[in-house]
């Protein structure tokens, strides 16, 4: 009954197959959305030179939430695409919260061996809008031998502090309780500082949750080697971005790894978009796997509070993952898309 006003960026490579899939799925859940769907990405960029007019920029902003499939393109040089438009819309919309699950669902292999769904449950707060994301840095005697890139990492006391405290709250909300700052502060001694200070100082407002610190090598290697020390990861931009590649991997592989740019204050519309890119080398194929678009689907629903209906698509998702196990027969993007809605509609 409730009615949502979505904005919709496909983007490039496989993005618009999967975004295809999650809009399907979105339709057979029955929540009335309206979808308006926005050219940006790589055909635009080459047709105009655009990667975010000021102008949609200012669309963007009035709708309740944003699905996004991927952008990036081997025919635009790197970075101005995952800049200028991607960690745009990220800066831009404040959305300082990078919301990724790392789950196992059960009956889905991981290359862990030995570990299930209670070892593999975690959510990674990665942050969203600082480090060495922010662009801080530049460039002297480009070209030469004598070239010096320097590229800073920017920590504000505002910046850390909100997704601490966001954090602390997820890890409240969770039955174990538990919040691993993943830093390097021991080479990083600055940035680490206030990492660990603010962590310090906000654990004395939830007493109820357990906190623990971990170096970012360090967490890499018990991701695949002993999983369930993690419940809440709170972590810097680019390591965040690291780690749930790897987290992705040891849950089952990047065709499930959803996530959320969450502005928490709701001051900006939040933008949900699978973890992976536009995978060029299976684009256009249909061999790209929509699940974690469709997971994704179900994050902004839980976001804008239809929680029922985000429900029943993970649940659906949960269904069709676990019949992977045993009816195992490669499918189509639009298949597995077909096959989880039909679910979804019940
Ligand atoms: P990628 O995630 O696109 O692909 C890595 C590997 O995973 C590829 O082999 C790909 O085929 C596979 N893969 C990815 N998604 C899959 C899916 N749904 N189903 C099955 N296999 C899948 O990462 P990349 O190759 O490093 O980057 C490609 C482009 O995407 C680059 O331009 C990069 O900047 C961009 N990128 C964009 C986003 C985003 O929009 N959020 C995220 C990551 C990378
Ligand atoms: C991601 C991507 C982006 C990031 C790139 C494309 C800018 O890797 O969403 O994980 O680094 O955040
Ligand atoms: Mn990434």
């Amino acid at each position: 009954s409730s009615n949502i006003r979505l904005a919709v960026i496909p983007g490039d490579g496989i993005g618009t197959e999967v975004v295809a899939e999650g809009l399907k799925v979105l339709n057979a859940v029955g929540v009335k959305a309206e979808t308006s769907e926005y050219d940006l990405g790589a055909r635009r960029y080459h047709a105009s030179g655009e990667t975010l007019p000021d102008a949609v920029l200012d669309e963007l902003r009035g709708y309740d939430a944003i699905l996004l499939g991927a952008v990036g393109d081997p025919s635009v040089p790197p970075g101005v695409l995952e800049r200028d438009l991607l960690l745009r819309l990220r800066f831009e919309l404040d959305h300082y919260v990078n919301l990724r699950p790392v789950k196992l669902f059960p009956g889905v292999a991981t290359p862990l061996g030995e570990a299930g769904p209670e070892d593999i449950d975690m959510v990674v707060v990665r942050e969203g809008t600082e480090g060495p994301y922010a662009g801080a840095g530049g460039v002297l005697r480009r070209g030469t031998p004598h070239e010096i890139a320097t590229q800073e990492s920017l920590n504000t006391a505002y910046g850390v502090e909100r997704v601490v405290r966001y954090a602390f709250e997820k890890a409240l909300s969770r039955p174990r309780r538990k919040l691993t700052l993943v830093h390097k502060t021991n080479v990083l001694t600055y940035a680490g500082d206030l990492w660990a200070r603010t962590v310090d100082r906000l654990s004395l407002e939830f007493p109820e949750v357990e906190t623990d610190y971990c170096h970012v090598d360090a967490a890499s290697m018990f991701f695949v080697t002993q999983p369930a020390r993690f419940d809440v990861i709170v972590t810097d931009n680019l390591f965040g971005d690291i780690l749930t590649d790897l987290g992705a991997a040891v849950a089952g592989g990047i065709g499930l790894a959803a996530s959320g740019n969450v502005n928490p204050a709701r001051t900006a519309p939040s933008m949900f978009e699978p973890v992976h890119g536009s995978a060029p080398d299976i684009a256009g194929q249909g061999k790209a796997d929509p699940t974690a678009t469709i997971l994704s689907v179900a994050m902004l629903l839980d976001h804008l509070g239809l929680t029922e209906a985000a429900g029943r698509v993970e649940q659906a998702v949960a269904d069709d993952l676990l019949e992977r196990q045993t009816a195992w027969t490669p499918r189509t993007t639009r298949e597995i898309g077909d096959d989880i809605a039909a679910r979804v509609a019940g």
